[in-house]
């Protein structure tokens, strides 16, 4: 009665990894569990989502075809383009969020337009914009932009507006540190740069500063939610995020926050499950109102379990 951190499957955001073909359903390795899913089998996993309560996913593609800009990431028939609209049209109560950049499409990928060997910042915000909007066009309920160009939220939101979604909301990957815990994730993917790294635009892991500059820059550009990625070893950002901007937080729980506890629990050093609400009560404890996890599911039927 008395605990202060009450985790529900309400605070949970699923992470679905959408792919191109029929009944597909690409174990990914690193994280069991997850797959890549084609867009029936995406259908499929709503149907589960909303049996145990998780009204909300967000969404990343593998596109068939990857160039150096990254045109599949905005193409009208994109992957992520199609998933929405089948969503929407099966579960219109389903809150559909996309992640928004461009290393999933790129050939090389980065997160934007290469020249000189480095991302370029302002013409990669124009096409991040395209994106956001092809999103929303498709259905898309809020969009996430992932990449961390300086002054992506404010050319997403212009552009929403200017193509009447001005009340299509922002959840902006505010402070995104350049992490080794993304590791499984690109292998999801297959976005592991082709070479240099992310640490021209993701952030250095001994700043803290820097990521309340990062937030308050995406707050007067429009954000409505920000986000602090990855979460666990983030917990002091977290928290102090909520304390000084008083915003909806979000926290991104990556997957190799998950990969470790899976690899740990499937060898019997751990107990899985347990370490799991821990971590996630943790980052709820922190300060984060909603958590972007891929344990959604498991940890929504132990939520269920709790309440019965
Ligand atoms: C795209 C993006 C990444 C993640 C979410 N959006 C990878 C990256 O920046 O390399 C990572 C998510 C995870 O590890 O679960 N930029």
């Amino acid at each position: 009665m008395f605990a202060e951190t009450l985790l529900s499957a309400h605070d949970l955001i699923y992470p679905i990894f959408v792919i191109g073909g029929a009944n597909v359903r690409n174990p990914i390795d690193s994280m069991p569990g997850i797959f890549q899913l084609s867009v029936d089998n995406v259908l499929r996993e709503c149907e589960e989502l909303r049996s145990l309560n998780l009204n909300s996913v967000l969404l990343f593609g593998i596109p068939e075809h990857k160039d150096e800009r990254g045109t599949s990431g905005y193409a009208e028939d994109g992957i992520v383009q199609k998933g929405i609209a089948e969503i929407k049209k099966n579960f219109p109560e389903m809150l559909v969020i996309t992640d928004v950049c461009l290393c999933e499409y790129t050939s090389h990928g980065h997160c934007g337009v290469i020249e000189n060997g480095y991302v370029v910042n302002d013409e990669t915000c124009t096409l991040l914009a395209e994106q956001a909007v092809s999103h929303v066009r498709a259905g898309a309920d809020m969009v996430a932009p992932s990449d961390m160009m300086d002054g992506r939220v404010g050319a997403i939101r212009t552009a929403l507006d200017q193509n009447g979604f001005s009340a299509t909301p922002i959840m902006a990957y505010s402070a995104k540190y350049a992490s080794a815990f993304y590791g499984p994730f690109r292998e999801a993917v297959g976005s592991a740069p082709q070479f240099g790294d992310r640490k021209s635009y993701q952030m250095d892991p001994r700043n803290s500063d820097e990521a309340m500059r990062e937030i308050a820059l995406d707050i007067r550009e429009g954000a409505d939610i920000v986000m602090v990625k990855p979460a666990l070893s983030y917990l002091d950002i977290i928290r102090r995020t909520k304390d000084e901007f008083n915003m909806p937080v979000a926290a991104y729980n990556v997957s190799g926050e998950y990969s470790m506890i899976k690899a740990a629990a499937e060898r019997g050093w751990i107990d899985g499950e347990r370490v799991m609400m821990e971590s996630l009560t943790s980052i709820k404890r922190a300060g984060a109102d909603v958590i972007i996890t891929y344990f959604a599911k498991e940890a929504a039927r132990l939520c269920q379990d709790r309440l019965r």
